[in-house]
Formats: structure tokens, sequence, C-alpha cells
């Protein structure tokens, strides 16, 4: 079973995330109908043009529309109370990913996706993506340092058995007292050095770090997430798309929940003093065969 490519298509500098609801006035077989106009969507028509695509389905209307292919240990996402901190939910019943190399070509299929599923879902969010400094986010930091490489990246990231994976998707605006920090004080909050990324030695490493509340071990074994995070907004308000992926749920679970400081140790990341989530929702992200079952063939 072939995981969807566009999770793993690195390099592209314009991304567009969408997330749909379901028409509630919308005809009985809605879900099929929305299933089926974003399987085609990873059809020719979208990679002709150099494009990549992801996309996702709330749980429930996966399980509901593709009972075979079902998630049952995937659950929507439901707000996380921590110390003095919320992450809310905002779960919808669908997500596209449209990455290019040009802004013009991706807002074009996106507008084309958003006018075929008309009839049958609306547009609940959209945040357009973008590329800061290679390879930083906007708080200046080098992201994805940790991510698995190319060659491990599809062990984390997908579930062996059925070539589908889990996505976290989540909004966190940056807050503009990040850049009062020094260069020192935010390195302490991440975790890390801010030119090249080095990790702060254990003995200095604050428990409050973003890596600290993040490096979650299991049985000896540190958990793994595979992360394609990038930047949205303008000067003024601006911040992180979260794009998180991983085979299983509770990778990712455990890690909000540290993050927010919801676990037993109640410790809270510092990073949440500086940014905040404004969303929150969890994907099943089908296989590609999974998909291909609802994109009808050519003449048929
Ligand atoms: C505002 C939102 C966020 C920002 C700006 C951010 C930024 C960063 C940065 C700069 C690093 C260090 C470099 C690296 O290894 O990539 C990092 C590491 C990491 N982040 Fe985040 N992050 C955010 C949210 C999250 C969330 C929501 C999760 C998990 C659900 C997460 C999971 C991780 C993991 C697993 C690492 C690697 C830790 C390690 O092994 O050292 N991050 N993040």
């Amino acid at each position: 079973m072939q995981p969807q490519p566009g999770i793993f298509s690195l390099g592209n500098t314009e991304h567009c995330f969408i997330e749909l609801d379901r028409r509630p006035d919308a005809a009985a077989g809605a879900d099929a109908a929305l299933v089926i106009a974003l399987a085609s969507l990873a059809g020719p028509q979208t990679s002709a043009g150099g494009l990549s695509v992801v996309v996702g389905f709330r749980p429930e209307l996966w399980a509901s529309v593709a009972p075979e292919a079902a998630r049952a240990d995937v659950s929507p996402f439901e707000a996380i109370t921590g110390s003095g901190f919320e992450m809310p939910a905002t779960q919808h019943d669908a997500w596209f990913w449209i990455a290019g190399g040009q802004r013009d070509i991706v807002f074009d299929s996106a507008v084309r996706v958003i006018d075929r599923v008309s009839t049958v879902a609306t547009v609940a969010s959209e945040l357009q993506g973008w590329v800061y400094r290679h390879d930083r986010d906007l708080t200046g930091f080098i992201d994805g340092t940790e991510n698995p490489s190319m060659l491990e990246a599809q062990a984390v990231a997908v579930r062996p058995e059925d070539g589908s994976s889990v996505l976290l998707f989540q909004k966190w605006r940056h807050l503009p007292t990040w850049r009062s920090l020094s260069d020192h004080d935010q390195e302490q909050v991440i975790g890390r050095t801010k030119p090249d990324s080095i990790q702060l030695a254990d003995d200095v490493l604050p428990e409050t770090s973003h890596v600290a509340r993040t490096v979650v071990e299991n049985d000896g074994e540190e958990l793994a997430i595979y992360r394609r995070n990038v930047g949205y907004g303008g000067p003024t308000e601006h911040g992180t798309a979260f794009v998180g992926f991983c085979a299983t749920q509770h990778p990712l679970d455990i890690m909000l929940r540290r993050m927010a400081g919801a676990t037993e140790d109640g410790i809270r990341d510092a990073l949440t003093r500086y940014t905040t989530p404004l969303s929150g929702s969890y994907y099943v992200i089908p296989s590609v065969d999974a998909l291909a079952r609802f994109v009808p063939l050519e003449g048929g």
C-alpha cells in the first residue's frame, strides 16, 4: 500500500492548506461525494502542474465512507487544558494541502478544488504557507533538525500494514513578545542554539524548553514524528502552520499534552508563552490505494 507521496515531497516554497466542512443541508451521500472529489485531487490534472497534494479526512467520516480502510485507533481533536493554557479543538471534516513552486499555480488549483466540492462542502479555514530563510520557522530557528531522514521518514509517518498516516494540523500564532527576548533567552526556550540548531547540553537544557517537552521516551525508545511545518502570515500576524505526520496518534497527542503542561509533571513548554494555538485537528491520511477506489475510471 502506497502512502500519499506529497507527505514526503520536499522543496516546495508555496503552500495552501484548506479545511472543509460538509454542508449540513447536503444531500445524502455527501460524505462519499467529498471523498470522491478529494480523491481525484491526487489525479493527473494536479500532478501535471508539478504540484504536490495530500488529502485527509475526519476519522469518523473516513470510516463511514471507507469502513474497510477505517482507522478505529484515531480520534478527532479534543481541546487540551494544561497549566493555565488551552489548546482549542477546531476539528473539521476534511483537509487538503497543495504545494508547489509558484503561488499562482497553487492558488488556481486550490480554487478549482473549492469550486468542485462547493455543492457538498464549505471552506472552514484556509492558510497560505511560505518558506522562511530556507529551513527556519518564523521564530528564526531552524525547524526540522531532528526530523527523521528521508530513509526513515516513511517508517515514522506511515502505518506499514495499510499505508495510512495520522496528521496533526494546528495553526500557531507567534506573539510579538518573542522578539523582545535576547537570542540567549530564545535559545533557552527552544533548547537549541539559534544560528546552527545545536541542542543545549543536558546539564543546561531547561526542563521547560521545547526540546525537553517534545523528546519523549517510551520503554527507552524516543517517540518520533515527521514534521512538515511552514510559516504563514505577514509582518503583523504570522506564525507556524504545524503539519505533523505519524503512523499512530499517540506520539502526537503525548507531545501536545507535554507542551501544554497537561501531564503529571505539570511542566508547560516555554514556547507556548510566545506562541498561541488557534486551531487543532486530526485527520486520517489514507493510502493512495485506498483513495484510488473512489476515483472514477477514465471513460468509465
Ligand atoms: C509554534 C509552534 C512550533 C514551533 C515554532 C516549533 C519549533 C521547533 C523548533 C525550532 C525545533 C528544534 C529543531 C528541530 O529539531 O526541528 C522543534 C523541535 C521539535 N518539535 Fe516543535 N515547534 C512547534 C510546535 C510543535 C508541536 C505542536 C509539536 C508536537 C506535537 C512539536 C514537536 C517537535 C519535535 C518532536 C521536535 C524535535 C525534538 C528533538 O528530538 O530534539 N513542535 N520545534
